[in-house]
């Protein structure tokens, strides 16, 4: 995708949501709260045209595992402490989407590195959801980067997943001020509404490409 493409400037919602033959097999990875695997079940409820078939998550018992009990998704835990490495975690990863049927994978807040073995097997259909204005704050703690560095707008980021952490072309971005007064759990949560309006967004846009043989 080139990222210099209108997709990046259009709001979302400034064009209708696009449909499909069948819904958007889905796939989604979380290591925490979940707020955004939930908006994208709930997005899947309403305009996203899409069936969340698997949630698998790392760290048992986390926000975002309870959630999917509640919302009735399939949940799967694949404990990174339990493999040997990233590329054995993605390997458990793969196996399992695949076993569900998936067509697409979001990671919803997935705090470890993945490996060419899950994106290549899932290229150019693999989305991420950042807290910050890719290019700028990469990697942990962009939240804190952000208020560290004394901008004024930051935001979040939904792109395509590269081998270099964060660097992946943008599929869709919003952007959120910093306020005077704003400490990192003011200014998340902040980030956190916009995610949740970007990130179902960003899926529908892929989504459209694939079926549409892109
Ligand atoms: C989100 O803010 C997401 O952008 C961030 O983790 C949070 C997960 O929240 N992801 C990263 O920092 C990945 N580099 P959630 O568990 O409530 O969806």
């Amino acid at each position: 995708m080139d990222a210099r493409r209108g997709d990046v400037l259009i709001a979302p919602l400034e064009r209708a949501w696009p449909q499909f033959n069948t819904p958007l097999r889905l796939g989604v990875m979380a290591s925490g709260h979940g707020s955004n695997f939930e908006a994208l079940v709930q997005a899947s409820q309403e305009r996203l045209h899409a069936q969340i078939e698997l949630l698998v998550v790392n760290n048992p018992g986390c926000g975002a595992q309870q959630r999917a009990e509640r919302l009735a998704v399939p949940c799967l835990v694949h404990d990174h402490r339990r493999y040997s490495s990233r590329e054995d975690l993605d390997r458990a990863l793969v196996d399992s989407f695949r076993q569900a049927g998936v067509e697409a994978v979001v990671m919803a807040g997935w705090m470890r590195i993945v490996t060419p073995v899950l994106i290549n097997a899932y290229q150019e259909r693999l989305i991420n959801i950042h807290p910050s204005l890719l290019p700028s704050f990469r990697g942990v703690n962009a939240v804190g980067q952000a208020l560290a560095a004394g901008v004024r707008i930051t935001g979040c980021t939904a792109h395509l997943v590269r081998e270099d952490v964060d660097t992946g072309p943008v599929i869709s971005q919003a952007a959120v001020p910093v306020l005077e007064g704003d400490d990192h759990e003011t200014l998340s949560s902040r980030i956190s509404v916009q995610e949740h309006r970007i990130l179902p967004w960003a899926v529908a846009l892929i989504g459209e490409r694939w079926r549409s043989g892109g």
